[in-house]
């Protein structure tokens, strides 16, 4: 471990206590607001606002029916999100359709579908979102974000990009895979991740336009009905991403960046040499 990594969380500890205040009344007023803030720029969500949650699932549970009210809410899933998501759109009173896992032809006949045929009562819907993974746990695999980004400019819908597996851990300063695969963050409309990961800390995150965040803070029942994130763990996260980004610690981000791929090519390129199936369409970056 190094140990620059702990300053920050030593530091905070000693100046606000370990101890996390409530979400809904505190949050404004603490450090964690300020680290947030700090956090949301430089993960470069331009324009946006950033909340933290005491456990990343939290950001899913009844997303992204929190955000616009579930009826009359369409979801469309890739077929393999992971388990958090895959409860959280069932709360959430959204309808929810899955599509083949990164096929973009069936994403597609889905949008078209949806756009054609509207709700069952003939209305059409209020708002279509496509929920997807940057790097899809299980599979290793990413997500195909230039062509899901053009087919929701396309279809008039919006983006929920879960960002577990690739935030920290890919693109040229860690910042996932808008980063990786050039995609500008603003044709992203909510983004989420967990500092539980490659941040070594707890809890997650989600940044999206300040409307949304604002919203999100006053009735996802996460910021309502529970603590904060700890102060520490979020000075953890931030002062993780910062190492990561190469702003502290000299080249130790640059190394972690450059192992992680190394260690996942040797993986996967030993898997082939003994026989297993360990290749994935597009840009393999862990092993199925
Ligand atoms: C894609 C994805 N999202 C969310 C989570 C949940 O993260 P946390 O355990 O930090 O709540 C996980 C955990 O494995 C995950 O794989």
């Amino acid at each position: 471990m190094d140990t620059v990594a702990f300053e920050m969380p030593l530091a905070m500890c000693r100046v606000v206590g370990p101890w996390a205040r409530h979400a809904f009344f505190c949050i404004p007023a603490t450090p964690v607001a300020d680290i947030m803030q700090e956090n949301a720029k430089a993960l470069s969500r331009a324009g946006s606002a950033m909340d933290s949650r005491p456990f990343a699932r939290e950001e899913k549970i009844q997303l992204p029916g929190e955000m616009a009210g579930g009826t009359g809410i369409l979801v469309l899933s890739d077929e393999l999100n992971h388990r958090s998501i895959v409860e959280g759109v069932r709360l959430s009173g959204c309808t929810v359709r899955a599509f083949q896992h990164n096929n973009m032809t069936a994403l597609e006949t889905e949008l078209n579908r949806a756009i054609e045929q509207g709700q069952a009562s003939g209305k059409p819907w209020r708002k279509i979102f496509v929920v997807v993974e940057g790097i899809y746990s299980m599979e290793g695999d990413f997500c195909r974000l230039r062509e899901i980004v053009s087919l929701k400019n396309k279809y008039g819908a919006y983006l929920y990009l879960d960002e577990a597996h690739s935030i920290g851990a890919v693109g040229r300063t860690g910042r996932g895979v808008t980063e990786l695969l050039g995609v500008p963050t603003r044709e992203v409309d909510v983004m989420m991740g967990t500092f539980t990961k490659s941040f070594g800390s707890a809890g997650g995150y989600v940044a999206a336009s300040k409307e949304v965040i604002a919203q999100l803070r006053r009735v996802a029942p996460g910021s309502v009905f529970a603590g904060a994130m700890a102060p520490p763990c979020a000075a953890q996260a931030l002062q993780a991403l910062r190492v990561i980004s190469g702003e502290e610690g000299g080249d130790t981000g640059a190394k972690k960046l450059a192992a992680i791929r190394e260690n996942a090519n040797y993986f996967r390129e030993e898997l082939s040499r003994q026989g297993f199936k360990a290749d994935v369409p597009n840009g393999l970056m862990l092993a199925p």
